[in-house]
């Protein structure tokens, strides 16, 4: 696997396999890497002959007071990894590639929609962050398919509604959730836990689970749901920001009648901030 710093060099590559008749995917990420990423990596390869990972940390999707100056940079290891998983460039922009006329001056791409709640109200400007650099790294790859995790559920709606608002012609493709065995969904963020709160951290997914057990089995007063959840994470010690039941396709209010699901939460624990989401079929 090569390591590319710049964009001219990273396109020296695509054109050699872009006359070669062969299909980019795209994982884009911001490093120290898991077992979730491997496992895009390799949904990557079932959908193109080549596997382009980019480890950026982009600043402009950390807020005041977030973890963009401790967040872990494990470049090492990562190249490792991703040899391993036969990556065949790992993409490693610095800060003027991605900014050319600084983080402040930067063209944003904000998707209306979708940006304000969960995640985006905790969080605020955060999508518009995250959308800016993905379209940049869009125009830079100019990917077939790009892979994204499930795990991130709002993000990887918004990508796509950005995709289909900006006519780009690449398929987004949904990675699953990888999980620990307990079922703690992985996150680079898992790291910030103390022993404790990791032992703590799956009951998170256990009350996403519970939840998806009283919809299966006919349960249909939604914010009742959410609010005894939000109940529970707090008695448990968590900080909950929200738990959310929502139209799987778009996020929408759901009704009695939908069939397709998802439970959203995100809580504090410590210093990690948790999310996870399971789709539920009724
Ligand atoms: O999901 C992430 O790791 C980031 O939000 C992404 C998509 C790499 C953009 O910086």
């Amino acid at each position: 696997m090569e390591v590319v710093k710049t964009a001219e060099a990273l396109r020296e590559h695509l054109n050699d396999w872009r006359n070669a008749g062969e299909h980019i995917a795209l994982v884009a990420t911001m490093g120290n890497l898991h077992d979730g990423h491997l496992s895009l990596v390799r949904t990557a390869r079932e959908h193109a002959e080549r596997v382009v990972v980019s480890v950026f940390v982009n600043p402009s999707q950390f807020g005041e007071g977030e973890d963009f100056t401790e967040y872990p940079s494990t470049l090492e290891r990562d190249k490792r990894r991703l040899t391993r998983v036969k990556a065949d460039i790992l993409f490693v922009p610095e800060i003027d590639t991605m900014y050319p006329f600084g983080v402040d001056n930067a063209t944003s791409v904000t998707v209306p929609a979708l940006t304000d709640e969960f995640c985006g109200e905790f969080r605020p400007g955060h999508f518009d962050g995250v959308t800016t650099v993905v379209s940049r790294l869009f125009g830079i790859v100019q990917p077939d398919v790009a892979i994204f995790g499930q795990k991130d559920y709002q993000q990887q709606l918004l990508i796509r509604r950005m995709v289909k608002d900006l006519s780009l012609p690449i398929e987004i493709i949904s990675g699953e959730t990888q999980r620990e065995p307990d079922g703690l969904a992985m996150s680079s963020r898992n790291q910030y836990l103390s022993d404790e709160e990791r032992a703590l951290a799956p009951e998170l997914n256990g009350l996403l689970q519970e939840m998806g057990r009283g919809l299966e089995t006919g349960q249909r007063n939604f914010e009742e749901l959410e609010s005894q959840a939000m109940q529970k994470l707090e008695a448990l010690g968590f900080k909950p920001e929200y738990v959310s039941i929502r139209r799987a396709e778009n996020l929408d209010m759901p009704h009695r009648d939908c069939d397709e699901l998802v439970v959203l939460a995100s809580a504090f624990l410590g210093k990690a901030r948790l999310i996870d989401n399971i789709v539920v079929h009724i």
